[in-house]
């Protein structure tokens, strides 16, 4: 059996994680996962459903109605839902929030874990979010945590939003990083964290070329394959 090389990122919400790794697998000739894609796809379905967030023992009970796939077309990631292709829709702030306050409960993380984990053995991935090199990938070859400041992180996705012509104001968008940062590093189960043989890279002040170069950098340092012909 080969063994395939794993790259994870870890990190709070708008680091630049997804950017940063689509480039680098684009680079790398790697698979690229999204796993936050795949818990707003759970997400969707809670909201269609109308299921409160508060609500563990609903959201435990649909979680056994929900099926996710992952499918690869020209190199895009799309996640389906019971069998419809929700990739555009779960862009949304409304499905951020909700699956970061769905991503709390046991029920939801173990539906995940088993086609996060049979990705990457069957090919070479870089996977992020906020639970990778800690509880997903604990072997990943290389182990990435990026982050920035609140203020950069909101920013960039005041600039996201602007691009979409959805207008919010940074305060409000800081709010809310702020309140899903909390979240996402208090909850009792994979909580987001620092692995210890992580690579910490602040990319506040970085470039998203001078990111991709670190990482590029850690991974070849650590056995990586090298870069596909371009
Ligand atoms: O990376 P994202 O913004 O698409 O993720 C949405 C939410 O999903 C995030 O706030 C927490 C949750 N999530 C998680 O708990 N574990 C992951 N590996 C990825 C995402």
């Amino acid at each position: 059996m080969s063994v395939t090389y794993n790259i994870a990122i870890d990190g709070p919400a708008g680091a630049g994680k997804s950017t940063i790794a689509r480039a680098v697998a684009a680079k790398l000739g790697f698979v690229y996962v999204d796993t936050g894609a795949m818990y707003r796809a759970m997400a969707v379905y809670f909201l269609r459903k109308g299921i409160a967030r508060e609500d563990e023992a609903g959201i435990s009970e649909a979680c056994k109605d929900i099926r996710i796939d992952i499918r690869y077309e020209n190199g895009v990631q799309h996640v389906i839902l019971n069998g419809e292709d929700v990739s555009g829709i779960i862009r949304t702030e409304e499905a951020g929030n909700m699956a970061s306050a769905c991503s709390v409960y046991g029920a939801v993380r173990q539906k995940l874990l088993n086609l996060q984990q049979n990705l990457a053995k069957t090919s070479n991935v870089i996977m992020d979010g906020r639970d990778i090199g800690t509880c997903v990938l604990p072997d990943a070859q290389t182990k990435i945590y990026l982050t920035a400041s609140v203020r950069v992180r909101a920013l960039r996705r005041y600039k996201e939003l602007a691009e979409k012509g959805q207008e919010r104001s940074l305060d409000e968008i800081e709010q809310d990083i702020r309140e899903r940062d909390y979240r996402d590093t208090h909850r009792e189960i994979a909580p987001l964290k620092q692995a210890e043989d992580a690579v910490y890279i602040d990319s506040s002040d970085m470039t998203i070329a001078q990111v991709i170069g670190a990482i590029i950098g850690a991974a070849a340092e650590r056995g990586c394959p090298a870069p596909a012909q371009e």
